[in-house]
Parts: C-alpha cells; structure tokens; sequence
C-alpha cells in the first residue's frame, strides 16, 4: 500500500483579503489532492491562517486594531474564499491558537534542549523617536547583498534574501520614516551553520519543483548564517524563559503544519504522529516562489533538529502578473478574489481552470481578463462543454438509454488520457494534466462529428446506439477526469449520466456500464460577454488610476461600479459609464496648461524612497514640484535636465511638501521614464 500523504499550502498571513496571487498556490493544490484522492490515494490536507509576526502586527496597528481582531477578520474571509472556490482542506487553523502555541513550544524547547539555540548580544535597528526596537517590517533599507530596497527580514523587492537582523543598510523606520540606529540586544539562533552537510544531502533527494530545488541548493552551498528566531514583540509564541521577546513568525508558521496536521488528525481519526514523528507519511508542501528560502532551508533544519519527519517534496508555483504588469496590491494590477471576481458572479471553476491550465505550474502566471474570457469561451464552452452537452442531449432525446457497446479504440482513449494524467501530477504539472482532458474532449468532438449519429439514426439504429455509446464513454471519463478541476461543472454534469463525481476513482473511467440512463442534460457553462469583460477592466483601470492619484497624494472618489450608487452622485453606474467616454473634446485638452521646464535644482525628501524635490523653471517662475522619480533618477541625474511639466495640476502636499505641478513621465511597468523634447527648447514653451 503506498505511504499516506499530508500535503499543506503555505498559510496566508491574516492581514488583508485574498488576491489571485494567493491563489496559485490553492487552487494546484486542491487540484492535486483531488486527483491523489480519485487515484486511490489516502490523503490529509490542510492549511490555515499565519496570525502572527510583524505582517500582522503593523497592518493592525496602521487599522487601530488589536493583531487578534485583525485575524479574526481575515481567518474568517479566507475560510470564506476557500469554500466559495471549492478548496477544501481537511483543517484550517490559526496560528495564535493555544494548540499551536503549544506544540511550537514543545519544538523549541526540544531544539534548545539538544543545544541547537544559543544567545547573542546584537546590533539591532532602534527608532530613537518611536523608542523601540524595529523587527523585520518595522524597517525599511538598503539590501546588503543586491543594494534594492528592503525590508528588515526580507529583501521583497530585489534578490529575494532572507535578512537577519542588524543585516539591512540604512535602515529607516518604517512608522516614523526617522533613520533608525543600532542598539545592544540579547537574542537567541539557532545554529543553522551546523545544518550544511544535512542540508545539502537532504535536498539531493528533496522532490518537487526544479524552481525551489535550484534556489535552495545554490543558497545552501554559497551562503549559511545561524538563524536569529526571536523577536522584540508582544504579539506571537512567547520564548521559553524570555517574558519580552517572542519566536520570530518563520519560526512558528510553518510548525502550524504540524498543529493543523494534529487537530486533522483528531477529527479523521487518524495519529498524527505517525506523520510527523514516525516517518510514515510523505509531506508535500505547496508554496509560492518567494518563500522557498523559508521551507527549504530553515524548516528541513528545525525539523531535522527536532527529530521529526522530514517534507519529501517542495511544489514551488512561478509567480502571479496581472494584464501584464507585475502584480502589485499598491499599483492597482491586482485581482481580489471577491470583490472582483466572486461579486462578478462568474462560475468559480473557470477560475480554478484559468489558474491550472494557463502555464506550467513552474512558470509566471498573466492573468488577463481578455484571456480569462477566450480561456473560457474558446476552450471549456466550446471543446468540453460542446461535447458533453451535444453529447448528452442527443443520447436523452434520441434514445434515454443507451446499451454500451463502447469502441476498442475510445476505451484506449481514455485509458491514454489517464496514464497522461497520472504522470502529469508525479512531475507537478497540471496544465499537462487539464490538457489532457480537454484533448480527450476535442477526440470526443471529432469522433462525435465524423460517426454523424444524427444520419446514421435514420439508417441503422444500431449502429448510431455504438457511436453514441463511445461518445457517452468518453464524457462519462471527462466528468471523472475534468472534476478535480472543474468541480462543481463536472459533478452537475455527471449525474445526467449517473456518475457520483464525488465518490469516483479515475479507474471507474474505464468500468463502463452495460447501460446508462441519460437524463435531459442542462448546458454546462455560460459564454463570458465582452460587456462584463469590459466592466472587469473598467474597474481595473480605475483602481490604477486611483493608485496612481493616491501615490502623488491627491484625495480619491470611488467610482461606482455597474449598477452601484457612488458616495457623493445619485447616479447609477451606467448613467456614469455615459459620461465617462473615452474621448475628451479639444476645449479639455486646452484647459492643460502643458509646458517645457528646466530643472533646476533636485533633492531627495527626507523619509521617502519614491519622491524627489525639484525646482522647475518653467518660463515665467521656478515653481517647486515632487516628483515620483526616486527611484529611477538620482537628484544630480535630473538637475538641468528639460522636462514636461502640467503647471495648472491641482497643488498638493506629498511627504508635508508642497507640489505645484506634475512632471510627465512614460510609466516602464510602475517606473517613470522622463519625457524630454526632441529638440532645444526653451523652458515655458507650450506644449500642444
Ligand atoms: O509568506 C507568507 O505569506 C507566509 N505567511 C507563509 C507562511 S508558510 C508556512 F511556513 F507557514
Ligand atoms: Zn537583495
């Protein structure tokens, strides 16, 4: 019998609602642990909420709540996410339930017990405004290794480093934006140094995705520092014998694996020990790209520290754009999963087949609405909602049961499909997987439209009952093979048939029936319009160009969506979609006052990364403008350089500094890109 299987997703942090990022990870998955499940495998599956660390903290702090209040929030909406997508884990926990306070403690006391924690006087950021020590998102830097900007534990948006405290260059607060100085403190490591021969044998034999195996091997032969894993918090899993100072959340999130895995256990009645204590289980985690230093690396050595089983595979998915552009919460190239997508009403398993099937698992996912429409249009509504409905319609209509004398060649078929699957899943590819039913779909189609029953039936009876027997074979194997992915679509689909989707192994594909009843079947998918595709974009434009207002600092209306009533206009959406054309007449245009500038003096403002001060000739005076080029252009780069400026821009104050115009600058993917003329031209000319 083969080995049971846990297999986890990476925990969400609780600090904000679930976007299409998040869902790269769940939806594979969910996939995988479906078709495991059809195979005949005995699987636990489970996640849950990571409610502690500087994430949590900060983002509480900045809504004026307490961290719990602000996990109780988002452990309740990703609960509610999940079950509205058809992921469905076996348990959800939290983090900063007692259960897992008290099996994290129970790890670090064993790694202190066999000597693998030492304490260490440190340098440590301190905001001597804010007084306090700054962990992790407290502060904001210079990345010592790649020179991009920082965070204090990570570097999110360059080299993808881990960074120990004290690491970070010209570290700022991130409350205040004063530079932070560096103070003595006591801390415990873990001796991660002492890991590097385990390490570099374990992930030899580490299975999963190429993308983690790659980065983990390469950090462990060229870089290995002990591990800094206490924090100055209130928030998280008190170190023993340390009243001030907690464990650092990478610390206790991924042991939520082992906490979740035990109270999955109580309720499938099932040891948890044998799992994580006795080597009888294969773990599998899921995770996304940027985390895979953390399960790579600092798990697989706790865990050996520790003495309990060791994760067999580590499935790293590529990362997540959106309309092209790299995804950004704050730029406005986001997806939220249910203000966007759920409210929109779209079948949820149209988005669980977009995130499968759109690219390897290992690649970057675009998610684009245009594709999304022609993904569903194009492909599940016209090769496997086509067949499974022409299908099933004609077989009700024409014969209500049907004797199954199925093809030779239609039952290798789908045996074929099957093997597809099958060595699909063991190499984590599930685009290879959906591919291979839909290719069953479109044999299905062909083999539908060259036995043409709809003639033979006026002929021969008989022999238009064979080829509708094949055909209803194949969409009986395509509600079994297509359910993982297609959950809800597939199970509706298979009770026409008399298939219990639910409870079907991928073998039952093959144990045709000698008859089936077909009941009048419904259409299985509805056509995405290009009107509500339009309406998703609209919205999505919106909120960039919100972004973009609320990063000069300027004050944002909401615009309504269809059939909403804004805040400040009784007007419908669709009066407001009337009004918002995309053409402006020459009369708005000429209310631009556009002109040549000259800089002549640039500086960086204090406590921002993104803005500079400039002073801009522009023909008539020197007006004082902020810029949001910081972090393309350096002061000196941009002094005397002639630019376009709007001079009638609404003024603003950006970082307490007055802005009297705006600065035109092409958008390179979030980065600006100065306009210049072409030619000299003197500052003050008009630009038209
Ligand atoms: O990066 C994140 O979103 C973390 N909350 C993931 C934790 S995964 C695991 F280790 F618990
Ligand atoms: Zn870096």
């Amino acid at each position: 019998m083969k080995p049971m299987k846990l297999v986890t997703c990476g925990l969400p942090y609780a600090n904000g609602k679930a976007h299409i990022g998040h869902l790269r990870t769940y939806i594979p998955a969910d996939v995988y642990v479906r078709y495991l499940r059809m195979a005949g495998e005995d699987v636990i599956f489970i996640c849950g909420s990571d409610s502690h660390g500087t994430p949590i903290v900060v983002n509480a702090e900045q809504q004026g709540l307490e961290p719990k209040q602000l996990v109780d929030i988002y452990h309740q909406h990703f609960q509610e996410v999940f079950k509205a997508l058809d992921i469905e884990f076996d348990f959800y926990g939290r983090t900063d339930s007692d259960y897992h306070h008290t099996r994290t403690q129970e790890i670090v006391n064993r790694l202190i017990d066999r000597g693998y924690v030492y304490p260490k006087e440190i340098e440590l950021a301190y905001c001597p405004r804010c007084e306090r020590f700054l962990p992790d998102r407290y502060v904001e830097g210079i990345c010592p290794y790649c020179g991009a900007v920082a965070r204090g534990d990570e570097c999110d948006q360059g080299c993808g480093r881990h960074l120990e405290p004290g690491e970070i260059k010209e570290p700022k607060c991130k409350i205040c934006g004063s530079p932070a100085e560096f103070r003595k403190q006591k801390h415990y490591f873990f001796k991660l140094t002492g890991f590097k021969k385990f390490l570099e044998d374990y992930l030899a034999s580490l299975r999963g995705t190429e993308n983690a195996l790659n980065y983990a091997r390469q950090w462990v032969r060229s870089e290995l520092k002990d591990w800094c894993i206490t924090r100055n918090l209130e928030w998280g899993v008190k170190f023993p014998g340390e009243e001030e100072l907690v464990v650092y959340v990478w610390v206790d999130a991924p042991i939520g694996y082992i906490s979740f895995t035990e109270r999955a256990c109580e309720r499938l009645s099932k040891d948890w020990k044998e799992i994580w204590l006795e080597n009888k289980a294969e773990i599998v985690h899921f995770i996304g790209l940027d985390i895979v230093y953390h399960h790579c690396i600092f798990w697989p050595a706790m865990l050996k520290g520790a003495d309990y089983t060791l994760p067999s595979a580590v499935v790293a998915s590529g990362m997540v754009k959106v309309e092209g552009k790299t995804f950004s919460k704050s730029r406005g190239y986001v997806v939220w999963v249910e203000d966007d997508y759920l409210k929109a009403g779209f079948n949820t398993d149209y988005l669980r087949y977009y995130m499968v099937n759109y690219t390897s698992h290992q690649k970057d996912l675009n998610f684009s609405w245009e594709v999304f429409r022609d993904k569903v249009n194009n492909e599940l509504i016209a090769t496997l909602g086509n067949f499974l409905y022409r299908v099933m319609h004609f077989a009700w209509k024409n014969f209500g049961t049907v004797s199954m004398d199925v093809d030779d060649e239609v039952l290798d078929k789908i045996e074929e499909t099957k093997e597809k699957i099958l060595a699909a899943l063991n190499s984590w590819e599930f685009k290879e997987a959906s591919d291979a039913f839909m290719e069953l779909a479109t044999y299905g189609n062909v083999y539908f439209q060259s036995s043409k029953p709809w003639e033979l039936i006026k002929s021969d009876r008989s022999e238009a009952e064979k080829a509708v027997a094949s055909c209803l074979a194949i969409a009986r194997a395509l509600t079994i093979y297509a359910y993982p992915v297609l959950p809800r679509t597939m199970k509706k689909m298979a009770e026409f048939i008399g298939v219990d989707a639910e409870k079907a192994r991928l073998d039952d594909a093959l144990n045709v029936p000698e008859k089936i009843e077909v009941k009048k079947p419904e259409v299985p998918f509805e056509r995405v319009d290009d009107d509500k595709i339009q309406e998703m974009e609209e919205l999505m434009m919106d909120r960039i160009r919100k972004a973009e207002i609320k990063e000069r600092g300027e004050i944002v209306e909401d615009k309504p969506r269809k059939g909403e009533v804004s805040n400040n206009t009784s007007k419908t959406g669709k009066d407001a979609k009337a009004d918002e054309t995309d053409y402006i007449s020459i009369e708005e245009f000429q209310r631009l006052d556009i002109r040549v500038g000259k800089v002549v003096k640039a500086e960086k403002i204090s406590g921002s990364k993104k803005l500079l001060r400039l002073e801009v000739d522009v023909g008539n005076e020197v007006r004082q403008v902020v810029a949001g080029i910081a972090e393309v252009y350096r002061p000196e780069e941009v002094e005397g350089k002639t630019v376009v400026i709007l001079v009638n821009m609404k003024p603003a104050k950006l970082m307490g500094v007055e802005s009297r115009g705006m600065i035109l600058a092409a958008d390179i993917d979030g980065k600006p890109i100065l306009l210049t003329p072409e030619k000299g031209v003197e500052p003050g000319t008009k630009v038209r």
